[in-house]
Protein backbone atom coordinates (compact mmCIF):
# COMPACT_ATOMS: atom_id res chain seq x y z
CA UNK A 1 0.00 0.00 0.00
CA UNK A 2 1.13 3.20 -0.98
CA UNK A 3 0.80 6.83 0.20
CA UNK A 4 -0.15 10.05 -1.75
CA UNK A 5 4.22 10.73 -1.88
CA UNK A 6 5.09 7.32 -2.94
CA UNK A 7 6.08 5.43 0.36
CA UNK A 8 5.20 2.21 1.19
CA UNK A 9 3.22 1.22 3.98
CA UNK A 10 3.73 -1.76 5.94
CA UNK A 11 4.19 -1.40 9.40
CA UNK A 12 1.94 -0.62 12.54
CA UNK A 13 3.00 0.60 15.66
CA UNK A 14 0.32 -0.29 18.06
CA UNK A 15 0.21 1.76 21.58
CA UNK A 16 -1.51 -1.27 23.86
CA UNK A 17 -1.55 1.12 26.86
CA UNK A 18 -0.71 4.78 28.15
CA UNK A 19 0.52 3.54 31.52
CA UNK A 20 4.26 3.17 32.61
CA UNK A 21 5.83 2.21 35.74
CA UNK A 22 8.58 4.71 34.71
CA UNK A 23 8.45 8.53 33.78
CA UNK A 24 10.98 9.46 31.80
CA UNK A 25 11.54 13.17 31.53
CA UNK A 26 11.51 13.44 27.77
CA UNK A 27 8.44 11.28 27.44
CA UNK A 28 5.46 11.67 30.56
CA UNK A 29 5.02 14.49 33.00
CA UNK A 30 5.30 13.23 36.87
CA UNK A 31 2.14 15.27 37.04
CA UNK A 32 -0.96 16.19 35.47
CA UNK A 33 -1.03 13.47 32.85
CA UNK A 34 -4.92 12.27 32.96
CA UNK A 35 -4.46 8.24 32.40
CA UNK A 36 -6.91 6.60 29.90
CA UNK A 37 -9.97 4.50 31.94
CA UNK A 38 -9.93 0.92 31.30
CA UNK A 39 -13.45 1.17 29.14
CA UNK A 40 -11.84 3.46 26.76
CA UNK A 41 -8.48 1.57 26.03
CA UNK A 42 -9.08 -1.11 22.81
CA UNK A 43 -9.54 -4.39 24.00
CA UNK A 44 -7.22 -7.13 22.95
CA UNK A 45 -9.65 -8.76 20.58
CA UNK A 46 -10.64 -4.60 18.97
CA UNK A 47 -7.01 -4.21 18.45
CA UNK A 48 -6.59 -7.93 17.08
CA UNK A 49 -9.37 -6.94 14.73
CA UNK A 50 -7.86 -3.76 13.59
CA UNK A 51 -4.58 -5.59 13.30
CA UNK A 52 -5.51 -8.40 11.16
CA UNK A 53 -7.82 -6.07 8.77
CA UNK A 54 -4.95 -4.12 7.99
CA UNK A 55 -2.46 -7.24 7.81
CA UNK A 56 -5.02 -8.38 4.46
CA UNK A 57 -4.02 -4.59 3.54
CA UNK A 58 -0.13 -4.74 3.17
CA UNK A 59 0.99 -4.49 6.62
CA UNK A 60 3.20 -6.92 7.96
CA UNK A 61 5.25 -5.75 11.12
CA UNK A 62 3.64 -4.85 14.01
CA UNK A 63 5.54 -3.05 17.08
CA UNK A 64 4.10 -3.05 20.24
CA UNK A 65 5.07 0.14 22.62
CA UNK A 66 3.02 1.86 25.55
CA UNK A 67 3.70 3.52 27.99
CA UNK A 68 4.98 0.39 28.82
CA UNK A 69 3.59 -2.69 27.09
CA UNK A 70 4.76 -5.20 29.37
CA UNK A 71 2.79 -3.44 32.38
CA UNK A 72 -1.10 -4.36 30.54
CA UNK A 73 -2.14 -8.04 31.46
CA UNK A 74 -2.77 -10.49 28.72
CA UNK A 75 0.17 -9.02 26.82
CA UNK A 76 1.59 -12.36 26.17
CA UNK A 77 -1.03 -14.25 24.65
CA UNK A 78 -1.96 -11.05 23.14
CA UNK A 79 1.33 -11.38 21.23
CA UNK A 80 0.89 -15.41 20.38
CA UNK A 81 -2.84 -14.09 18.53
CA UNK A 82 -0.50 -11.20 16.48
CA UNK A 83 1.99 -13.78 15.66
CA UNK A 84 -0.78 -16.78 14.61
CA UNK A 85 -1.41 -14.43 11.91
CA UNK A 86 0.13 -15.56 8.72
CA UNK A 87 -0.16 -12.42 6.79
CA UNK A 88 2.37 -11.02 9.91
CA UNK A 89 6.09 -11.47 9.08
CA UNK A 90 7.62 -9.24 12.67
CA UNK A 91 6.46 -8.72 15.94
CA UNK A 92 8.59 -6.77 17.88
CA UNK A 93 7.72 -4.34 21.19
CA UNK A 94 9.51 -1.22 22.39
CA UNK A 95 10.45 -1.35 26.55
CA UNK A 96 11.72 0.25 29.31
CA UNK A 97 12.73 -3.56 30.42
CA UNK A 98 12.06 -3.14 34.14
CA UNK A 99 9.98 -6.53 33.60
CA UNK A 100 11.65 -8.16 30.73
CA UNK A 101 14.18 -10.54 32.74
CA UNK A 102 10.81 -12.50 34.21
CA UNK A 103 8.73 -12.16 30.86
CA UNK A 104 11.78 -12.86 28.33
CA UNK A 105 11.24 -16.51 27.53
CA UNK A 106 7.63 -15.84 27.49
CA UNK A 107 7.83 -13.92 24.97
CA UNK A 108 9.96 -15.50 23.11
CA UNK A 109 7.68 -18.81 23.00
CA UNK A 110 4.83 -16.67 22.09
CA UNK A 111 6.39 -15.76 19.11
CA UNK A 112 7.32 -12.01 19.56
CA UNK A 113 10.59 -11.52 17.66
CA UNK A 114 12.85 -8.90 18.80
CA UNK A 115 12.70 -5.92 21.77
CA UNK A 116 13.83 -2.24 21.56
CA UNK A 117 14.94 -1.27 25.17
CA UNK A 118 15.35 1.86 26.79
CA UNK A 119 18.53 2.79 28.47
CA UNK A 120 19.53 6.64 28.81
CA UNK A 121 22.41 6.18 31.41
CA UNK A 122 23.86 3.16 33.44
CA UNK A 123 24.75 5.39 36.51
CA UNK A 124 21.89 4.14 39.34
CA UNK A 125 21.17 7.75 40.33
CA UNK A 126 20.92 9.41 37.40
CA UNK A 127 18.75 6.74 35.71
CA UNK A 128 16.29 6.73 38.98
CA UNK A 129 15.96 10.53 38.01
CA UNK A 130 15.42 10.56 34.41
CA UNK A 131 12.87 7.42 35.09
CA UNK A 132 11.28 8.54 38.26
CA UNK A 133 12.11 5.45 40.03
CA UNK A 134 13.56 3.00 37.83
CA UNK A 135 16.16 0.61 39.04
CA UNK A 136 19.14 0.49 35.93
CA UNK A 137 19.87 -3.14 37.38
CA UNK A 138 16.68 -4.70 36.38
CA UNK A 139 16.75 -2.97 33.11
CA UNK A 140 19.86 -4.32 32.46
CA UNK A 141 18.55 -7.72 33.52
CA UNK A 142 16.27 -7.70 31.04
CA UNK A 143 18.41 -6.59 28.17
CA UNK A 144 20.30 -9.91 29.37
CA UNK A 145 17.76 -12.51 29.53
CA UNK A 146 16.48 -10.87 25.92
CA UNK A 147 19.82 -11.95 24.63
CA UNK A 148 19.84 -15.05 26.22
CA UNK A 149 16.16 -16.22 24.97
CA UNK A 150 16.93 -14.91 20.85
CA UNK A 151 14.90 -11.67 21.52
CA UNK A 152 17.75 -10.26 19.05
CA UNK A 153 18.69 -7.99 17.67
CA UNK A 154 18.14 -6.63 20.61
CA UNK A 155 18.52 -1.89 20.26
CA UNK A 156 18.65 0.02 23.14
CA UNK A 157 17.30 3.05 22.72
CA UNK A 158 19.52 6.19 24.51
CA UNK A 159 17.89 9.59 24.51
CA UNK A 160 20.42 12.58 23.78
CA UNK A 161 20.12 14.59 27.44
CA UNK A 162 22.36 15.96 29.45
CA UNK A 163 22.47 13.11 31.83
CA UNK A 164 24.80 11.20 29.01
CA UNK A 165 28.51 10.77 30.34
CA UNK A 166 31.92 9.16 29.08
CA UNK A 167 31.29 6.75 31.39
CA UNK A 168 27.70 5.56 29.98
CA UNK A 169 29.73 5.84 26.12
CA UNK A 170 32.42 3.43 27.62
CA UNK A 171 30.06 1.19 29.03
CA UNK A 172 27.76 1.01 25.26
CA UNK A 173 31.22 0.86 23.20
CA UNK A 174 32.25 -2.12 25.38
CA UNK A 175 28.97 -3.53 25.22
CA UNK A 176 28.53 -3.17 21.28
CA UNK A 177 32.00 -5.50 21.42
CA UNK A 178 30.92 -8.24 23.65
CA UNK A 179 27.04 -8.52 22.28
CA UNK A 180 25.69 -8.65 19.31
CA UNK A 181 23.40 -5.11 20.20
CA UNK A 182 22.68 -2.09 18.43
CA UNK A 183 23.02 1.26 21.28
CA UNK A 184 21.10 3.70 19.00
CA UNK A 185 21.38 7.03 20.27
CA UNK A 186 18.16 9.57 19.53
CA UNK A 187 17.63 12.78 19.61
CA UNK A 188 15.26 14.36 21.77
CA UNK A 189 11.62 15.05 20.66
CA UNK A 190 10.43 18.27 22.42
CA UNK A 191 6.68 16.64 22.53
CA UNK A 192 4.11 17.20 25.09
CA UNK A 193 5.91 19.90 28.16
CA UNK A 194 9.09 17.14 28.29
CA UNK A 195 11.40 18.39 30.91
CA UNK A 196 14.85 17.29 29.17
CA UNK A 197 17.67 19.10 29.24
CA UNK A 198 19.13 19.22 26.02
CA UNK A 199 22.01 16.46 25.11
CA UNK A 200 25.19 16.46 22.77
CA UNK A 201 24.40 16.36 19.32
CA UNK A 202 24.89 13.09 17.10
CA UNK A 203 28.22 14.50 15.77
CA UNK A 204 29.97 14.75 19.27
CA UNK A 205 28.68 10.98 20.06
CA UNK A 206 30.56 10.02 16.96
CA UNK A 207 33.69 11.83 18.32
CA UNK A 208 33.61 10.55 21.87
CA UNK A 209 33.02 6.60 20.69
CA UNK A 210 35.91 7.28 18.23
CA UNK A 211 38.35 8.69 20.68
CA UNK A 212 37.86 5.39 22.88
CA UNK A 213 40.53 3.75 20.58
CA UNK A 214 38.71 0.75 19.60
CA UNK A 215 38.39 1.44 15.81
CA UNK A 216 36.11 3.93 13.94
CA UNK A 217 32.54 3.69 13.19
CA UNK A 218 31.64 3.02 9.91
CA UNK A 219 28.56 3.22 8.13
CA UNK A 220 26.47 -0.46 7.80
CA UNK A 221 23.07 -1.07 5.51
CA UNK A 222 23.56 -4.88 7.47
CA UNK A 223 21.39 -4.37 10.66
CA UNK A 224 17.33 -5.90 11.01
CA UNK A 225 14.93 -3.19 11.46
CA UNK A 226 11.98 -1.37 10.23
CA UNK A 227 12.93 1.91 11.38
CA UNK A 228 14.71 5.33 10.63
CA UNK A 229 17.65 4.23 12.49
CA UNK A 230 20.99 4.79 10.89
CA UNK A 231 23.65 2.18 11.65
CA UNK A 232 27.69 1.84 12.04
CA UNK A 233 29.65 -1.01 13.06
CA UNK A 234 33.28 -0.44 14.88
CA UNK A 235 35.81 -3.40 13.81
CA UNK A 236 35.78 -6.65 15.92
CA UNK A 237 32.46 -5.59 17.27
CA UNK A 238 29.89 -8.03 17.20
CA UNK A 239 26.69 -5.37 17.53
CA UNK A 240 26.73 -1.57 16.32
CA UNK A 241 25.88 1.94 17.24
CA UNK A 242 22.69 3.61 15.76
CA UNK A 243 21.78 7.32 15.25
CA UNK A 244 18.05 8.42 14.67
CA UNK A 245 17.69 12.30 13.88
CA UNK A 246 14.15 13.32 13.87
CA UNK A 247 15.43 16.67 14.09
CA UNK A 248 18.86 17.46 12.51
CA UNK A 249 17.93 15.41 9.58
CA UNK A 250 14.67 13.92 9.55
CA UNK A 251 13.37 10.51 7.57
CA UNK A 252 10.08 11.40 6.75
CA UNK A 253 10.72 10.81 3.55
CA UNK A 254 11.04 6.76 4.53
CA UNK A 255 8.58 6.77 6.32
CA UNK A 256 6.85 3.29 6.33
CA UNK A 257 4.39 3.65 9.14
CA UNK A 258 1.11 4.52 11.11
CA UNK A 259 1.03 4.44 14.33
CA UNK A 260 -2.49 2.98 16.66
CA UNK A 261 -3.57 4.79 19.96
CA UNK A 262 -4.16 2.53 22.86
CA UNK A 263 -7.74 4.69 22.78
CA UNK A 264 -8.37 3.74 19.47
CA UNK A 265 -7.05 6.64 17.07
CA UNK A 266 -5.15 5.71 13.97
CA UNK A 267 -2.31 8.68 14.05
CA UNK A 268 -0.96 9.25 10.07
CA UNK A 269 2.27 10.93 11.66
CA UNK A 270 4.07 10.86 15.07
CA UNK A 271 4.41 14.59 14.98
CA UNK A 272 1.09 15.35 13.84
CA UNK A 273 -2.26 15.78 15.55
CA UNK A 274 -3.99 14.36 13.45
CA UNK A 275 -6.25 11.09 13.98
CA UNK A 276 -8.74 9.53 12.98
CA UNK A 277 -10.89 7.90 14.98
CA UNK A 278 -11.12 3.66 14.33
CA UNK A 279 -12.72 2.58 18.45
CA UNK A 280 -15.88 4.51 17.48
CA UNK A 281 -16.30 2.43 14.14
CA UNK A 282 -15.78 -0.67 16.36
CA UNK A 283 -17.66 -0.19 18.20
CA UNK A 284 -20.99 0.54 16.56
CA UNK A 285 -20.41 -2.55 14.97
CA UNK A 286 -18.14 -1.95 11.97
CA UNK A 287 -17.34 -4.06 8.91
CA UNK A 288 -14.08 -4.82 8.45
CA UNK A 289 -14.28 -2.74 4.82
CA UNK A 290 -15.13 -0.03 6.59
CA UNK A 291 -12.60 -0.67 9.01
CA UNK A 292 -9.97 -0.45 6.03
CA UNK A 293 -11.41 2.59 4.82
CA UNK A 294 -9.97 4.11 8.08
CA UNK A 295 -6.72 2.76 7.50
CA UNK A 296 -6.90 4.21 4.15
CA UNK A 297 -7.90 7.64 4.78
CA UNK A 298 -4.71 7.48 7.64
CA UNK A 299 -2.68 6.35 4.38
CA UNK A 300 -3.92 9.30 2.32
CA UNK A 301 -3.90 12.00 4.69
CA UNK A 302 0.11 11.19 6.17
CA UNK A 303 1.93 14.46 5.53
CA UNK A 304 4.97 14.73 3.59
CA UNK A 305 7.05 15.30 6.73
CA UNK A 306 6.93 16.51 10.01
CA UNK A 307 7.59 20.28 11.05
CA UNK A 308 8.78 19.68 14.79
CA UNK A 309 11.89 22.35 13.39
CA UNK A 310 9.96 24.84 12.00
CA UNK A 311 8.43 27.94 13.09
CA UNK A 312 10.87 27.65 16.21
CA UNK A 313 8.87 24.37 17.17
CA UNK A 314 5.56 26.33 18.00
CA UNK A 315 3.65 22.70 17.46
CA UNK A 316 1.82 22.10 19.95
CA UNK A 317 1.01 18.83 20.44
CA UNK A 318 -1.83 17.03 22.12
CA UNK A 319 -0.53 13.98 23.37
CA UNK A 320 2.24 13.19 25.51
CA UNK A 321 5.03 11.00 24.06
CA UNK A 322 4.09 8.14 26.53
CA UNK A 323 0.33 8.32 24.85
CA UNK A 324 1.29 7.60 21.12
CA UNK A 325 4.39 4.80 21.61
CA UNK A 326 7.30 7.01 20.22
P1 LIG B 1 13.15 -0.85 14.42
O1 LIG B 1 13.99 -0.07 13.49
O2 LIG B 1 12.14 -1.67 13.72
O3 LIG B 1 13.96 -1.69 15.36
O4 LIG B 1 12.30 0.15 15.36
P2 LIG B 1 12.28 1.72 15.65
O5 LIG B 1 13.66 2.21 15.88
O6 LIG B 1 11.48 2.40 14.61
O7 LIG B 1 11.41 1.73 17.02
P3 LIG B 1 11.57 2.30 18.48
O8 LIG B 1 10.22 2.12 19.12
O9 LIG B 1 12.69 1.66 19.19
O10 LIG B 1 11.83 3.83 18.32
C1 LIG B 1 13.11 4.42 18.40
C2 LIG B 1 12.99 5.91 18.32
O11 LIG B 1 12.60 6.31 17.03
C3 LIG B 1 11.97 6.52 19.31
O12 LIG B 1 12.51 7.69 19.85
C4 LIG B 1 10.81 6.85 18.42
O13 LIG B 1 10.08 7.94 18.93
C5 LIG B 1 11.53 7.22 17.12
N1 LIG B 1 10.65 7.03 15.99
C6 LIG B 1 10.10 5.85 15.58
N2 LIG B 1 9.33 6.07 14.49
C7 LIG B 1 9.39 7.40 14.24
C8 LIG B 1 8.80 8.23 13.25
O14 LIG B 1 8.04 7.81 12.38
N3 LIG B 1 9.08 9.56 13.30
C9 LIG B 1 9.89 10.08 14.23
N4 LIG B 1 10.11 11.39 14.20
N5 LIG B 1 10.48 9.33 15.19
C10 LIG B 1 10.22 8.01 15.18
N1 LIG C 1 12.23 12.14 22.07
C1 LIG C 1 12.87 11.08 21.52
N2 LIG C 1 12.62 9.81 21.87
C2 LIG C 1 11.71 9.59 22.82
N3 LIG C 1 11.27 8.45 23.39
C3 LIG C 1 10.32 8.78 24.31
N4 LIG C 1 10.15 10.11 24.36
C4 LIG C 1 11.02 10.65 23.45
C5 LIG C 1 11.31 11.97 23.04
N5 LIG C 1 10.69 13.03 23.57
C6 LIG C 1 11.75 7.13 23.01
C7 LIG C 1 12.17 6.27 24.17
C8 LIG C 1 11.52 4.93 23.92
C9 LIG C 1 10.85 5.09 22.58
C10 LIG C 1 9.51 4.46 22.50
O1 LIG C 1 10.69 6.47 22.38
O2 LIG C 1 13.56 6.09 24.17
O3 LIG C 1 12.48 3.92 23.83
FE1 LIG D 1 7.70 4.87 30.23
FE2 LIG D 1 9.08 4.41 28.01
FE3 LIG D 1 8.00 6.76 28.34
FE4 LIG D 1 10.02 6.03 29.89
S1 LIG D 1 10.08 6.32 27.63
S2 LIG D 1 8.11 6.98 30.60
S3 LIG D 1 9.72 3.91 30.14
S4 LIG D 1 6.90 4.89 28.08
Amino acid sequence: MYDGHNRQINYLRVSVTDRCNFRCAYCMPTQGVKLLRHAEILTYEELLRVIRVVSEHGVSKIRLTGGEPLVRRGIVDFIRSIANLNTITDVSLTTNGSLLAGMAAKLKDAGLNRVNISLDTIDPDKFRNITYGGNVAETIKGMEAALAVGLTPVKLNVVLTNIISERDLAYFVDLVHREPISVRFIEYMPIGESQAGPGPGIEEIKVMINAFGRGTLKPTLNIRGNGPAKYFYLPQAKGSFGFITPISEHFCGVCNRIRLTADGKFKPCLLSNQEIDVKAALRQGASDNEIAELFYKTIADKPQGHTLANAGGQTKFFRKMSQIGG
